[in-house]
């Protein structure tokens, strides 16, 4: 192989099915948009060299040999000398790929797979303790908790599932919980990802970040670490219940980015803590933080009243970050995650393409999450399902390969995913796909139970929140 193929096969992976190559040292993805450049590229990774690409293409296409020559060494230059406007933060890039698929992924692209149920904060909003069962106090679910036989995801099981997911090209892998560092083996699962060149990403409070874990979480390839902060110090202590959250988190954010990882902090917007969110930007910019997650709270049946946040404070929040970023943060991208509708608004609100404020929502609206249709998440106990905060499962991957179970949950949401009358004629509806689907894939009359696995009984139509 010359070295100009090795470099391709060395530095990117590659997704034959969707003419799609991945950086996973940068997290860049390129789409091969013409048939000649996918042809180029399937050979190199079928193991032909550079020679053999050019007779094979210039036969194919009876073309000249020397344009061919040329226009391969191009194609694979371009492809493994990423421009710095290719690189994009984290979260962009990722994102922006995602949205790009008309047909069904035979595998998805993303995976995320919570680590373990067990937490040291206690977050009163958290959607995985509700799923526990709502009926419970919250003393009475963490003992309950503690005393899970299960509650971390085998090791066995979790680096198996990370072996099929380089195998069949899921480059991307986020790791979540509980707090995800209390699994006991957390560090050994990323050093496995890392080994098979995966694109990991890990979500954590912080608490059990030092010097040694960062450089340890960067040698395994650990790209993106997302760290959650909930307001300033009193209000995130209060709201995490742990007197040392704040900062704990604060110094995760600095040794991390010590560790040359891209952070992300966290937010989760509740009622609480809406008055603060700019103060809590401006704090992570000070830190050094140049990406800014606003999680607007997923209602989960227990405490809705109390943490809910209306739509309606949506767009005005934009309106003041957008002030925010132009003024005393630069360079700072502020994004919301989690299918936030386009029209920020609680009944459908067909937007036109003249909207002058649809700068502004693009600039900051992630746009639909495409959870079940380019990734799905994997629960502490081994059971598949769409999004960490549906209680619908699946299936278990301890006795089913994810390429097994994968077709039937995408099937799934898809058929969810029809469009709303009410949204017909909207201008952005193919990036907004009508918001979250979520209600059609939890189910909240019949808790899930320890260890009673919920089956797919949701109706298969999409429903607004
Ligand atoms: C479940 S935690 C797991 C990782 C880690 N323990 C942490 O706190 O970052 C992942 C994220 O989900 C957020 N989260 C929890 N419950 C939520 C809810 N009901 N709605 C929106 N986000 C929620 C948390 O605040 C956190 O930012
Ligand atoms: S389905 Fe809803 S709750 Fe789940 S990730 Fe998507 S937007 Fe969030
Ligand atoms: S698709 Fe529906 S929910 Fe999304 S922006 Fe348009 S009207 Fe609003």
């Amino acid at each position: 192989m010359s070295a100009l193929t090795d470099t391709l096969t060395t530095k990117l992976r590659y997704r034959r099915d969707l003419g799609l190559l991945f950086d996973p040292r940068t997290g860049t993805f390129h789409r091969l948009r013409n048939t000649v450049a996918k042809t180029m590229v399937d050979q190199v990774f079928s193991g032909a060299d550079r020679d053999a690409v050019i007779d094979i293409v210039s036969r194919r296409y009876r073309t000249d040999r020397c344009h061919v020559a040329a226009d391969f060494d191009t194609l694979i230059t371009t492809l493994t000398t990423p421009s710095s406007a290719q690189l994009q933060p984290h979260g962009r890039s990722l994102l922006a790929v995602d949205k790009r698929f008309d047909g069904t992924l035979d595998f998805p692209l993303r995976m995320e797979i919570e680590l373990t149920a067990v937490c040291n904060w206690n977050c009163g909003f958290c959607y995985n303790v509700w799923k526990i069962d709502p009926t419970m106090s919250d003393n009475d679910i963490r003992r309950t908790v503690r005393q899970l036989p299960e509650k971390h995801i085998p090791t066995e099981l979790a680096t198996g599932i990370l072996d099929e997911c380089a195998e069949r090209g899921c480059f991307v892998i986020r790791y979540s919980g509980g707090e995800t560092l209390l699994h006991p083996d957390a560090m050994e699962i990323f050093e496995h990802g890392g080994r098979l060149g995966l694109y990991q990403v890990v979500f954590t409070n912080g608490h059990f970040i030092n010097a040694e874990r960062a450089a340890r979480l960067a040698a395994a390839n650990v790209r993106c670490v997302l760290v959650s902060i909930h307001g300033d110090r009193d209000q995130h202590n209060q709201l995490t219940g742990h007197p040392r959250a704040y900062d704990k988190a604060v110094d995760a954010m600095r040794l991390l980015l010590d560790a040359g990882i891209n952070v992300v902090a966290e937010l989760t917007l509740v009622k609480e803590n809406v008055s603060g969110a700019l103060d809590v930007i401006r704090d992570a910019h000070r830190i050094g933080v140049r990406e800014f997650g606003v999680m607007r709270y997923v209602p989960t049946g227990r405490h809705d009243d109390q943490y809910g946040v209306p739509v309606s404070v949506t767009l005005p929040l934009m309106r003041e970050i957008d002030r925010l970023t132009a003024t005393e943060c630069p360079g700072m991208t502020v994004a919301w995650p989690c299918a936030q509708k386009l029209c920020t608004s609680d009944t459908d609100a067909p937007l036109r393409a003249d909207d002058p404020t649809l700068a502004l929502r693009f600039s900051q609206l992630a746009g639909h999450c495409e959870s079940g249709l380019v990734w799905a998440s994997i629960s502490y106990d081994g059971r598949l399902r769409n999004c960490p905060h549906s209680n619908v499962y699946f299936g278990r991957l301890a006795d089913h390969p994810l390429a097994d179970l994968w077709p039937t949950l995408t099937d799934r949401v898809r058929t969810a995913l029809t469009v709303r009358p009410t949204c017909a004629g909207c201008a952005v509806a193919d990036a907004c796909q009508g918001g979250c689907h979520l209600s059609s894939f939890f189910t909240s009359k019949t808790p899930t139970g320890l260890g009673i696995p919920a089956v797919g009984t949701a109706p298969a139509t999409s429903t607004d929140r």
